[in-house]
């Protein structure tokens, strides 16, 4: 965290109502949608990641309603099951773990069915692996009339995501990835589509804290009430989306973009897998496997004695390797000793490599990038 956005935290809690603490969030809102790229709405509603997903499903899925939900892994599958959960009847457009949906596969979907909305995650999480929500939501713009639901909680504020160019009509992240701020605040996007469509749903919203129209007065006046915001989880985001936005959006995704090729390229150097497939590998998080004989467990406490912490792999891929998140307010030294440590913690668990060749990889691309 930015200790900005720490301090942000500790400032005294004022009264939501407080002219100095509405002024702070109509700041977050305006912000918030440069960094969605939208001329539209955007949402800050307290609560993590999971319910802006489930927020973007309440809203526009009806019961008996066919959505089209992209898994490319463990967070896309999120989307299916709230799909099902609020009465959708769901059809699962599935890659391999490691790979990405083709937008040439949406299509041919998307000519089987016709669909009420189509989801998609950008950045998966469990692998590390993007996919074109560009060129998705174009083929979903011209192939149908399904709301376009992206999960951006892994890519909003370190890959370009542009919600009115792109065609998204729902936009959904949260606080804790790229956009620096502890977890707890669901952030979303939503444009005249959505809106429309809240207007004439044939059911009410069956989630009433996230129903949209309770909101909607809100986002648009910050001194209205529906439910207490988290004033200084406020405070930490309205530091945050300055930060960013002084450090300019382009130049945000192109230092993930450096850093990211830099701990691919050190990867390489080891002969340590990706588990994306190169073209589809995301600039914010690398999964990948263990070479053999290195165990998982002993791996990860060998790399928090040099004071790293790496995800273990999660679901079909539990145990084979191991996770890094490289977002936020990530930097070529954090990239360096991560990589250091790597080397120390595989050279400890007896792989044989040349000590200091990830290093070396890393930085070669720092230095000609
Ligand atoms: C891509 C993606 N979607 C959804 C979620 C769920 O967000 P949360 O854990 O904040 O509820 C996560 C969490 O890591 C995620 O990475």
């Amino acid at each position: 965290m930015d200790p900005l956005v720490l301090r942000a935290l500790s400032k005294p809690t004022l009264a939501h109502t407080d002219p100095q603490f509405v002024e702070t969030f109509k700041e977050a809102l305006e912000n918030l949608k440069k960094v969605f790229m939208t001329k539209h709405e955007v949402f800050v509603i307290a609560g993590s990641g999971t319910l802006a997903l489930e927020i973007g499903i309440a809203n526009i899925v009806e019961p008996g309603d066919k959505i089209l939900n992209i898994v490319v892994g463990y967070f896309g599958d999120y989307f299916a099951r709230m799909s099902k959960a609020h009465g959708a009847a769901t059809k699962v457009l599935e890659a391999p773990w490691g790979k990405c949906v083709k937008p040439n596969q949406v299509k041919e979907a998307l000519e089987e069915d016709d669909y009420k909305a189509v989801t998609v995650t950008h950045v998966d999480t469990s692998t590390g692996v993007i996919n074109s929500i560009k060129e998705i939501g174009q083929i979903v713009k011209k192939n149908s009339d399904a709301f376009y639901i992206v999960d951006t909680v892994c890519s909003l504020g370190g890959i370009e995501v542009r919600v009115d160019d792109w065609n998204i009509d729902a936009c959904v992240s949260g606080s804790q990835k790229c956009i620096g701020v502890p977890p707890g605040l669901a952030l979303l996007s939503t444009n005249d589509r959505v809106l429309n469509l809240l207007e004439n749903r044939k059911t009410p919203v069956g989630f009433w804290y996230g129903d949209l129209k309770n909101w909607l007065p809100v986002m648009r006046d910050p001194s209205k009430y529906f439910a207490t915001p988290a004033v200084n989880m406020t405070y930490a985001l309205s530091e945050s989306l300055k930060a960013i936005l002084a450090e300019g959006l382009e130049q945000r995704f192109m230092r993930h973009h450096i850093i990211a090729e830099a701990f691919r390229a050190a990867l390489d150097a080891l002969n340590v897998r990706l588990v994306a497939e190169r073209e589809c590998a995301a600039d914010t998080l690398t999964a990948a496997f263990y070479p053999e004989n290195v165990e998982d467990t002993a791996f990860r406490s060998e790399m928090r004695k040099h004071g790293v912490v790496v995800a273990a792999t999660i679901g079909p891929i539990k145990g084979k390797g191991f996770r890094v998140g490289h977002m936020g307010n990530v930097s070529e030294n954090d990239i360096l000793s991560t990589i250091g440590a790597i080397e120390q913690a595989l050279t400890h668990l007896a792989y044989k490599f040349s000590l200091g060749a990830g290093l070396a990889a890393a930085q070669d691309k720092l230095v000609s990038l």
